[in-house]
């Protein structure tokens, strides 16, 4: 635990991050087709309308014919160089008749519809059109994210949530990339900034991006009813449909749980299994999304005792699942043979055709059979004090059984294994834990029991003073 400060100043240092750049994928182009209602650019015979009440910014790229324009009480248009309206006179031969377009309202949009989000790990990636799938939460910008309004566009966006704030590393907005809160809201302030970003909550530039080279939570968590609410998920086709931690719905492929060590690097690994698996073609049509996430943790599957970061690496197929599943085997396959390379000390499989297995070491078997020793303990030692005579039960029809269990343990051997007591390695293991003070090894190993009466019992099983417990 003492080494948690010099862990996380080194990963500080060496600067590494996980981030992602989120862009804004509708806009308010007026040559974007899909913006008016006839579903095409108005032409020279067309009467151009713009809704009075809608306050809008809109793109211009080049010049364009009119018949008639009428435009919002409120609004502005960015013109590119030599972009702008003439008028026609009469009708224009190769436009036709003319319409009354009518541009789209674009008010409803939200920053939380995880639709109208994309994802890419570089800028050159996000260019190129290779984008990540994330999971709902995952899809809108999460808190230590690179924003992207495209360049050449404009848009408008409602910013309403519960929230104070909506935290980013940065925003860039028609080519220009702001990195500091105060510039930010200073340009939310502006003319065009008013136009662009609507809504309760004010968007904060600036944040400090992910040092953590495993990276790091989204925080999209407190958003979440805003973001499902914006989905609409379709009944999954699958045995075992699985529901990933940070999706609004239930899918059906696989879930491979990282458990990671310190020298785990989330972005190599991001590139690493595209290169391995995802570029081939039986790939295609897979979604592999992963990030950390924290996930609550179980003794015995029911008793919480807090949430452990750990890897989650969703992969769909939109179909059955089956396909997810066979690159899900090929993914542990090479955690297994790469694993201490790579930082990976142990996975688990969820797939939903219902086979699920653990991979590399055994912490979750661990937990398992750590939680009903625990249990085990309990039941021996509180026979044997009603054995002794140091708890009295109240005369109940269950005395006898309970005596007639407390003389059978003393055959029972619960030497060896146990006295060398139990090391849980997810306890061992200093970056399955960092930050979480509360779950500290001490107080999950060693249970102690305080009777009404007074009687202060520590677990023999983890006092090594005490093993014989019979005596
Ligand atoms: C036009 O707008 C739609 C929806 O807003 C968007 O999906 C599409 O990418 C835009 N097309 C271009 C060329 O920008
Ligand atoms: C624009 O309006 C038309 C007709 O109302 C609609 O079909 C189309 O989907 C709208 N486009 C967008 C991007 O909202």
């Amino acid at each position: 635990m003492l080494k948690t400060p010099d862990v996380l100043l080194l990963l500080c240092l060496v600067g590494a991050a996980d981030a992602l750049y989120k862009q804004w994928i509708p806009n308010t182009n007026y040559e974007n087709k899909s913006n008016w209602d006839t579903g095409a650019v108005p032409c020279g015979s067309d009467i151009v309308q713009f809704s009075a009440q809608r306050r809008v910014s809109v793109f211009l790229e080049t010049a364009h014919a009119v018949q008639e324009l009428r435009l919002p009480v409120d609004g502005e248009f960015i013109l590119c160089e030599g972009a702008g309206f003439y008028v026609v006179s009469g009708q224009d031969p190769d436009c036709g008749e003319g319409v009354t377009a009518q541009f789209n309202d674009s008010d409803s949009l939200q920053w939380f519809d995880p639709a109208l989000w994309q994802a890419a790990a570089t800028q050159d990636e996000l260019q190129g059109g290779r984008f990540l799938f994330s999971v709902h939460e995952e899809s809108v910008p999460c808190q230590y994210d690179d924003v992207v309004f495209k360049a050449l566009s404009s848009f408008r966006v409602d910013t309403s949530s519960s929230q104070s704030s909506i935290p980013v590393k940065s925003v860039s907005v028609l080519g220009e990339m702001f990195e500091s809160r105060s510039e930010f809201s200073q340009y939310l302030s502006s003319r065009s900034g008013r136009l662009q970003f609507h809504g309760s909550t004010a968007v904060t530039a600036g944040n400090p991006g992910c040092g953590d080279p495993s990276g790091c939570e989204c925080g999209n968590s407190v958003n979440r009813q805003r973001i499902c609410s914006r989905v609409t998920c379709v009944s999954p086709n699958c045995k075992k449909p699985l529901f990933p931690v940070g999706h609004c719905c239930e899918v059906c492929g696989a879930i491979i749980s990282i458990h990671y060590a310190a020298s785990f690097d989330l972005q190599s690994y991001r590139q690493r299994i595209h290169q391995l698996f995802l570029q081939w073609s039986q790939y295609e049509t897979i979604q592999l999304g992963m990030s950390k996430v924290f996930k609550s943790q179980r003794l015995m599957g029911i008793v919480p005792f807090g949430s452990a970061p750990k890897i989650q690496v969703v992969i769909t197929d939109g179909e059955t699942g089956a396909r997810s599943e066979a690159l899900a085997l090929e993914i542990l396959e090479d955690a297994r043979s790469h694993g201490p390379k790579l930082g990976i000390a142990s996975t688990d499989l969820q797939a939903s055709s219902g086979n699920n297995q653990s991979g590399g070491n055994t912490g979750m078997v661990v937990g398992v059979v750590f939680g009903v020793l625990i249990m085990v303990t309990l039941i021996i030692t509180v026979a044997a004090l009603i054995h002794k005579g140091v708890v009295r039960m109240p005369s109940m029809p269950s005395v006898p059984s309970l005596r007639s269990f407390g003389r059978k343990t003393e055959t029972v051997d619960l030497g060896g294994s146990l006295d060398h007591g139990f090391n849980n390695p997810m306890f061992d293991d200093l970056s399955m834990i960092p930050d979480l003070p509360a779950l500290n090894g001490n107080e999950i190993n060693s249970i102690s029991i305080t009777q009404t009466g007074g009687v202060y019992f520590v677990n023999p099983v983890y006092d090594e003073n005490e093993t014989d417990f019979n005596a």
